[in-house]
């Protein structure tokens, strides 16, 4: 029995496949067309007018400064105070009253509404707590906590006292919040005791005190959010409640003006090898980029709108999308503690009606898993505010954009499919709403002031209908400055492919108009729901348990998240067949190494892994595997016959979920 509504999005799908601007945005738009060919005609100049949007200490002497590249420095002799741009400007402005976070708890009827004035008055008593704990410029201060708005707060106050943060994920495990504890030398953690997650309450405090064993006497203080009021095991001395030394704090702080290139924030993000990369955004140049991209992006009318950006602050979208640029900004957002379909699968969409949400940004991985729950859910709530859809974190499958305009959009919203990475800090390639035309499945191509192309395996750009790379050719101001501590890993990594070119590590394609079409990473990273893991991460973590010897990890497609880790494993002579939970532990290792998002989706007990001669596993034969295909050319194996070997073990011992 075909579904009616499936079928009304795939007859839409071929009759129109690209929708035009509406009349009304375009005569409205912050970005008119013409801002292509001015900042293409003076690059510098142009974001030097955007950086005009924000209020400096001391203006800038120099725009950029590319004499050493790949090391940019923005806005050269300027000075900054990001927590200033994001809150006291505004209150400075007569703007105290305007709401800053309508925050949503988990559980039912927990709610607050926080003014920008109260704002500022939270980020200042919290800078002086900071200080009074000993926190000072240039510390490294972590923070693991749940989507609360002391969150925000935390890293407002980082940024006021110019103490980078280095927010982990609070799904991450306690191993690896403990390596970014050490990769980055952080002294100070800022957590809670938990948060709210599908319908209950979860810890995170424990995972802090595991890491500060780990790490040794690193880590002088740990501020401690009361969220869910259950119990936590205390250390006198280190541990310090924030309602204790936050609500007894002085609300008066006078900011310092920092260089524009003084580090803001590390944010550690997967990459080819086993060690996670700290990717490290500085002030003002990121200040710049994130604010102008998300006026221009999602045309943002601060007076009016109320925006909500469903991301975790543990990832780059909660921190530019979230954080920096709505609040530098002066929107009005919604901030959403738990999940989705808790108490009920429409809680989003209920939310978009309590709130009046004219702006929502999400991932495609949830927009298909709502397409999976049906329509009847989101047509139960009044979603009529909506004016403007945004997508993030990977390619947009055209039937999930086309659920996502009509079901959720009402068939009157643009959508901005928004590419960019965590290294990128702000979008880089997407539709203008009122300018571009929409595709499902297009990224469209760069913003104005962002030179986005596609080149072939030399360095050539492509010609329009043909595939390659994607490369950035021009410094951006919300780029990563380097890696944290690893300067030679920044040139290797993104800059020694192409001279002169920002390597992002994706396909991509231009179609017969020359627009872009993101086609996934061409490296061993995998995109698992909208975040990155590495494969060799995941292998580092399979064959740090005892009973295995070698394991070979891939990303294979998946229907909703995406990606998923498909793991093929040798165990060591001594664990023999490795007993019947060996697939479970495997995956519970993994977990507690990584965090619950690598747990691999499958995992082969194999007694061999196909190796060329020279040693390489070929993962792209497990990848046939593991998406269930014909195994393609095994010539170069050093023994053609390991693929049959594994093949008779498919169905076995797979353990898929
Ligand atoms: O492969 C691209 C994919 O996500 C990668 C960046 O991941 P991360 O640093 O975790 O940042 C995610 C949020 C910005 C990219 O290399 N990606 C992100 N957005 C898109 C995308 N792929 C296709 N289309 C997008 N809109």
């Amino acid at each position: 029995m075909p579904d009616p509504a499936t079928d009304a999005i795939s007859n839409l799908l071929h009759e129109e496949r690209r929708f035009a601007p509406p009349a009304d945005l375009a005569a409205h738009a912050n970005v008119q067309a013409e801002a292509y060919d001015r900042a293409a005609a003076d690059r510098l100049g142009f974001w030097a007018e955007q950086a005009d949007r924000l209020d400096w200490g001391r203006r800038w002497d120099q725009v950029l400064d590319w004499t050493n590249p790949p090391f940019a420095k923005w806005f050269v002799g300027g000075t900054i105070n990001a927590a200033y741009n994001c809150v006291d400007r505004h209150v400075a402005a007569g703007r105290g009253d305007k709401v800053a976070f309508h925050w949503v708890g988990e559980p039912a009827d927990d709610t607050r509404t926080i003014t920008y004035a109260e704002l500022k008055d939270d980020v200042c008593r919290a800078t002086n707590a900071l200080i009074d704990l000993g926190v000072r410029k240039g510390d490294r201060v972590a923070i693991y906590m749940p989507m609360i708005p002391e969150v925000a707060v935390a890293m407002l106050a980082c940024a006021r006292l110019g103490a980078p943060h280095t927010v982990v994920f609070g799904g991450f495990s306690s191993e690896a919040l403990a390596s970014r504890l050490e990769d980055c030398g952080a002294t100070f953690v800022i957590t809670a005791d938990g948060g709210y997650r599908r319908g209950s309450a979860s810890a995170l405090k424990p995972a802090v005190d595991e890491a500060c064993v780990k790490t040794g006497d690193l880590v002088r203080h740990v501020l401690v959010v009361r969220r869910t009021g259950q119990d936590v095991a205390w250390h006198d001395g280190r541990d310090v409640w924030w309602h204790d030394a936050v609500g007894s704090a002085s609300t008066e702080h006078t900011p310092e003006m920092h260089d524009s290139e003084h580090p803001l924030y590390v944010m550690y993000t997967s990459g080819t090898t086993g060690k996670p990369k700290g990717i490290l955004h500085t002030t003002g140049g990121y200040l710049v980029g994130t604010s102008f991209t998300h006026w221009a992006v999602f045309d943002l009318k601060p007076d009016t709108d109320v925006y909500w950006c469903t991301a975790d602050v543990g990832w780059v979208t909660g921190h530019s999308y979230m954080v920096y640029g709505p609040l530098a900004n002066g929107v009005t957002q919604v901030m959403y503690e738990g999940t989705p379909d808790s108490p009920h699968k429409g809680r989003w969409w209920e939310i978009i009606q309590d709130y009046g949400v004219t702006i929502f940004y999400t991932a495609p991985t949830a927009i298909r898993t709502f397409m999976k729950w049906g329509r009847d859910l989101p047509d139960g709530f009044d979603m009529s505010s909506l004016r403007l859809l945004g997508s993030v974190g990977e390619p947009i499958n055209p039937e999930a954009y086309m659920w996502y305009r009509e079901v959720i959009g009402g068939n009157n919203c643009p959508i901005v499919d928004t590419w960019w990475q965590t290294e990128t800090g702000q979008i880089m390639i997407s539709p203008l709403p009122g300018v571009t035309h929409g595709k499902p499945g297009s990224a469209m191509k760069g913003l104005p002031g962002v030179v986005a192309q596609v080149v072939n395996d030399e360095g050539v750009p492509v010609g329009n209908g043909s595939g390659g790379y994607l490369v950035l050719r021009e410094p951006w101001p919300a780029m990563l400055r380097t890696l944290w501590g690893d300067d030679e890993r920044f040139k290797e990594t993104y800059w020694s492919r192409w001279a002169g070119m920002y390597f992002a590590g994706d396909g991509a394609k231009l179609d017969e108009d020359g627009d872009i079409w993101l086609l996934g990473r061409v490296d061993d990273v995998m995109n698992v729901s909208g975040h990155r893991l590495s494969t060799t991460e995941i292998e580092s973590a399979l064959v740090s348990h005892p009973k295995v010897a070698e394991a070979a990890v891939v990303g294979a497609n998946d229907e909703m998240t995406g990606q998923a880790p498909c793991a093929f494993v040798i165990l060591r002579e001594s664990a023999g067949d490795g007993g019947a939970d060996i697939v479970a532990d495997l995956r519970a290792h993994v977990a507690k190494e990584i965090g619950a998002i690598a747990k691999p989706r499958q995992i082969m007990i194999v007694p061999e892994l196909p190796k060329t001669r020279s040693g390489k596993i070929m993962r792209r034969l497990l990848k046939d595997i593991a998406e269930h295909r014909e195994v393609g050319d095994v010539t170069t194996l050093a023994d053609s016959t390991v693929m049959d070997l594994i093949k008779a073990k498919e169905g076995t011992s797979s353990g898929e979920e």
